[in-house]
C-alpha cells in the first residue's frame, strides 16, 4: 500500500509556511488504517514486548492497537498536570522554550521491554524524552517507531544508540 497517498499536505499549518502533514485521512480509511497498524508491527519484526509507550496526542491513535496485538500493555505519556497518580517527569524543547511530559511512576517495570510509538519524528525532543522517562523507571527501549519521519530535522540525531523505525520518511 502506498500510505502517502493518505497523508494530506496541509500548507500554512498551524503557522505560515509550515506544511502540516495530516493523518487523518489515513486514519479514516479502513484499509489504510489496518494496513499501516500491519505495517508498523512489521518494523518491529516480531520482537517481545512488554509495554507500549505512547504519548499524548497523536501517539495515542495507533500506540493501543499496536499494544493490543503485541498482546503488551499500553502506557501513556501526557503534558504536564494531565495524569492522577504519582508521576515522574522530563523537560524537552519546543521550538520556542521548553515543555514537560510525564509517566505514571507504575507505567514501566524494571526490565519492561518497551516500545515507543508517535505519529511523527521531527526534531527528536518529544521522543528522547519519552526514551528517558522510561530508563528512569528501569525499562528497555526496544524500538521508537514512528508512521512518518521529517529527516530534515535530523531527530534521529537526538535517538543514537536507540532503534529508530518509520513508515514514510519526507
Ligand atoms: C507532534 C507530534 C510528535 C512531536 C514530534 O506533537 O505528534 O509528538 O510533535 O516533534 P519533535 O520530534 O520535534 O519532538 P505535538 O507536541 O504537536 O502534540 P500533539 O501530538 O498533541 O498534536
Ligand atoms: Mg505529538
Amino acid at each position: 500500500m502506498n500510505y502517502f497517498d493518505f497523508i494530506r499536505e496541509v500548507p500554512d499549518f498551524p503557522r505560515k509556511g509550515i506544511s502540516f502533514k495530516d493523518i487523518t485521512p489515513l486514519l479514516q480509511n479502513p484499509k489504510a488504517l489496518q494496513g499501516a497498524k500491519k505495517a508498523l508491527l512489521e518494523l518491529l519484526k516480531d520482537k517481545q514486548i512488554d509495554k507500549v509507550v505512547g504519548m499524548e496526542s497523536r501517539g495515542f491513535f495507533f500506540g493501543p492497537m499496536l499494544a493490543e496485538q503485541l498482546n503488551a500493555g499500553f502506557v501513556p505519556v501526557r503534558k504536564k498536570g494531565k495524569l492522577p497518580y504519582s508521576t515522574i517527569s522530563e523537560n524537552y524543547d519546543l521550538e520556542y522554550g521548553q515543555d514537560v511530559l510525564e509517566i505514571h511512576a507504575d507505567g514501566i517495570q524494571k526490565g519492561d521491554r518497551v516500545l515507543v510509538h508517535d505519529d511523527v519524528l521531527a526534531t527528536g525532543g518529544t521522543a528522547s524524552a519519552v526514551c528517558r522517562l522510561i530508563e528512569r523507571l528501569g525499562g528497555e527501549v526496544v524500538q521508537c517507531n514512528f508512521l512518518l519521519e521529517l529527516q530534515f530535522l535530523s531527530g534521529r540525531d537526538k535517538l543514537i544508540g536507540y532503534e529508530v523505525a518509520s513508515l514514510m520518511q519526507y
